[in-house]
């Protein structure tokens, strides 16, 4: 075989079988496949696309290029979740102690972030001592024990993905739906999940800005599932303003712990919680969606839920005294407030811009090697459809760097406030199975 008739091929509109999607993976993976030939063809991918059945090749291909966790040893089924990523996206630590609170084995590697704020890891290490590094005995044995673990991403996981994705960011070719797809699920089932639960964010602060972009990934990727035996169910949740009212680390992590000690924050719970409904449904643990819903709705404030999270960092070597005294959350020497500088609704925010805002206070990386502020970030005291009066506060920005007015430059930009009441968009655009 050779990988310039197979580029041919795919330039021409044909279709690549799983003999040769192999080859391919595999002759990248071991450098044989040079990656001026892997960029030709990912561009002919963009152009031409993939049918489910190469979809589905390329992602068990991808899997097989490294290692595979083996979370045999974890009693029950193994419900993974995922998000293409948002601002104030703190959802994973609301559904995974909830989750977990019914039974249903929680065992999460979750990324770093580059970016608007950390990912759910860096946003945990706001605990002082919190380990994100468990070996696969210590997780197991977690996992089996209170049902709830997230740590980083351990051993060699889809290393033919990572090469790709590093081509495919400096040659234009990573807005391709067959292979952000295929990219996501082969890492989720590296990770061992049995099946999966994505929460795939459209919007201003989203990486599928359009809801078609975002409906079409979402069914390609449950496409994927299908075709390779991991039950899969896609959500399209919105992510056109920031979600809930903290943009940040450690003040994420004190607005998850609210809401499961039964604070109602809206676009939080609702997406939480029917997240969580999905994920319950694929553990087997309720029949149908709409009992699920109904149940962890009333689990999410009794406490149960609360305590799950307050063993899981006490596992993990954090201080779960923090989880009942947020005070004692790293805390910022600085504090500026952004005002209205006139009257009206506010009638949008662009989330990526309030994202922006935070990680110029130090609450996100720019590059790989950054240090993060976990004290840093933002609370939004006013969101889309409210009213505001000259000089009320929007948001209260918070750093250890004295000067913000870059960030501050960024809300202004975020915020539009006119004269008209903007009509709601939903929390939750649909559900794809
Ligand atoms: N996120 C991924 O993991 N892969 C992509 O290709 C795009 C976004």
């Amino acid at each position: 075989m050779r990988m310039v008739d197979l580029i041919l091929k795919k330039r021409n509109g044909g279709e690549l079988n799983e003999e040769e999607i192999r080859f391919i993976i595999e002759g990248f993976t071991n450098e044989t496949i040079p990656d001026y030939q892997m960029s030709a063809l990912s561009m002919a991918i963009y152009f031409n696309g993939m049918t489910e059945k190469e979809t589905a090749a390329l992602t068990m291909e991808m899997v097989k290029s490294g290692d595979v966790i083996d979370l045999s040893n974890i009693q029950g089924k193994k419900v993974d979740k995922h998000s293409t990523g948002g601002v104030g996206d703190k959802i994973s630590l609301i559904v995974a102690p909830l989750v977990a609170s019914i039974g249903i084995p929680v065992a999460k590697m979750s990324g770093r972030g580059l970016g608007h704020t950390g990912g759910t890891i860096d946003k945990l290490e706001s605990f002082p001592g919190f380990n994100v590094e468990l070996t696969e005995e210590q997780f197991t044995k977690q996992v089996n024990d209170i049902k709830m673990s997230i740590i980083g991403q351990t051993g060699n996981l889809t290393p033919a993905d990572k090469r790709l994705y590093a081509l495919r960011d400096v040659t234009a070719t990573v807005d391709s739906i067959p292979l952000i797809a295929s990219s996501i699920m082969s890492k989720k089932i590296a990770a061992g999940a049995d099946s999966i639960v994505l929460d795939v964010k459209t919007g201003s602060g989203a990486f599928m800005k359009s809801f078609d972009d975002a409906k079409a990934l979402a069914e390609e990727m449950v496409a994927i599932g299908k075709n390779v035996g991991r039950q899969t169910v896609a959500v399209i949740t919105d992510m056109d303003q920031p979600l809930g009212f903290e943009i940040g680390n450690a003040n994420e992590v004190k607005e998850a712990i609210e809401v499961l000690s039964g604070k109602d924050v809206n676009d939080l719970k609702t997406i939480a919680l029917t997240i969580a409904g999905h994920m319950a449904v694929l553990g087997e643990f309720y029949p149908t969606f709409d009992e699920a819903y109904a149940d962890l709705e009333k689990r999410m404030a009794d406490g149960h839920a609360l305590e799950v999270f307050r063993q899981f960092v006490a596992a993990q070597g954090g201080d779960a005294s923090l989880v009942d005294d947020l005070s004692k959350l790293p805390q910022a020497k600085y504090e500026t407030t952004f005002v209205a500088k006139q009257a009206g609704y506010v009638e949008s925010i662009i989330a990526d811009e309030v994202g922006v805002a935070a990680m110029l206070l130090g609450a996100g990386r720019a590059t790989k090697d950054d240090q993060l502020d976990f004290a840093a970030g933002i609370t939004l005291e006013k969101k889309v459809g409210d009213k505001v009066e000259a000089g009320d506060v929007i948001a209260v920005l918070r750093s250890n760097k004295e000067d913000m007015t870059s960030a501050l430059e960024r809300m202004d930009h975020a915020y539009t406030i006119g004269a008209t009441e903007p009509t709601a968009r939903p929390l939750v655009h649909a559900v794809i199975q």
